[in-house]
């Protein structure tokens, strides 16, 4: 494999998943299927798209089915060839990752300490360069990559860090980092500075942070000198800003759609946009579009989403 710039990928992958409790008590939240593909696939699937080396998954001694479901099982494919479904074996094959060709490795985060700590912990196993990290709680589908896209963007942004960006509604901006803007070049922005999860009112700017990041491989030095955060975690966030003027900062808004699997809402938007795609899911999706169009015309919408508790805008899907 030829080197690419961005050769390490990091998986933070030892969170408590509380928001899907009891779903995460005995199931990692990163497993969680949408549809039949659990949210890790799609992140390793995301990064070997976009050519690194080393994949490390920072994990917890809990959550060893993550394991499990990144390797290949050759047990399980053998049984499932003697049992005549050789497309599945097939599947399951190509979904594993192939330690011939890229590096797997575990570390573990004893303590859910945040989302910088979990990133800290993968210090002694990177590659020589800028990292990837990649959270796989934040789905992001499109023809092209969004960790493809940045990688694509690094060379041009003139910034140690890249983050992904997304514009949101001002009164969702406490739930992001949010990048204070400079300037904007196309689809790059130029940021001097981060702020973890502001108010509406303090906040810099609406361009959000989401889960994907290339990072100067100075942030682990910024990471071990960091005080805890928001919440008394160690944010990756804070270490980021801290860097801004040395490092220097950007923001891609990709070109792809992201959805937040970390909420139910969330979850439930990635499902239907892909069920959308696939006329398997027809018959399912017209009788809920039907009983929905009856509800409107007969006016029996139940009252919690009269209410705007449980309102379309809950589940629409968030811009790219
Ligand atoms: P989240 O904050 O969304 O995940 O972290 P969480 O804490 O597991 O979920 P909730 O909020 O309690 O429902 C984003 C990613 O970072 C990882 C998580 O596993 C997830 O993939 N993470 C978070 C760590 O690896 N370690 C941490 O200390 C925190």
């Amino acid at each position: 494999m030829s080197q690419g710039i961005v050769r390490t990928a990091i998986f933070p992958v030892a969170g408590l998943g509380t928001r899907f409790l009891p779903a995460t008590k005995a199931t990692p939240k990163e497993l969680l299927p949408v549809l039949d593909t659990p949210l890790i696939q799609y992140a390793i699937d995301e990064a070997r798209a976009a050519g690194v080396e080393r994949m490390i998954f920072v994990s917890h001694p809990s959550k060893s089915a993550i394991e499990r479901h990144v390797l290949d099982d050759v047990d399980l494919r053998a049984t499932l060839r003697k049992r005549g479904k050789a497309r599945l074996d097939r599947a399951l094959k190509s979904a594993a990752i192939d330690e011939d060709v890229h590096d797997v490795i575990f570390v573990m985060q004893p303590e859910p300490l945040g989302l910088g700590h979990a990133v800290l912990c993968a210090r002694d196993h990177v590659l020589p360069g800028p990292v990837a990290v990649i959270l796989p709680d934040d789905l992001i589908l499109g023809p092209k990559g969004c960790l493809s896209e940045m990688i694509a963007a690094y060379p041009t942004c003139d910034s140690g860090h890249l983050v992904a960006t997304m514009d949101v509604p001002r009164d969702e901006v406490s739930s992001y980092g949010v990048l204070s803007v400079l300037s904007r070049n196309g689809a790059v922005i130029k940021a001097d500075g981060m702020v973890e999860k502001p108010t509406a009112d303090a906040a810099p700017s609406t361009f959000a942070v989401v889960g994907r990041y290339v990072l100067d491989s100075t942030i682990f030095d910024a990471l071990a000198g960091q005080a805890p955060g928001v919440g008394g975690e160690i944010q990756l966030t804070d270490a980021i800003a801290a860097g801004v003027l040395d490092i220097g900062l950007s923001g891609l808004t990709f070109s792809a759609i992201r959805f937040d699997c970390g909420s139910k809402q969330g979850m439930l938007a990635a499902e239907l946009h892909l069920a959308q795609q696939d006329p398997a899911f027809d018959a399912v999706l017209d009788k809920f579009a039907k009983s929905w169009s009856d509800a409107i015309a007969g006016q029996t919408i139940p009252l919690a989403h009269r209410n705007g508790r449980a309102t379309a805008s809950a589940i629409a899907f968030p811009s790219g």
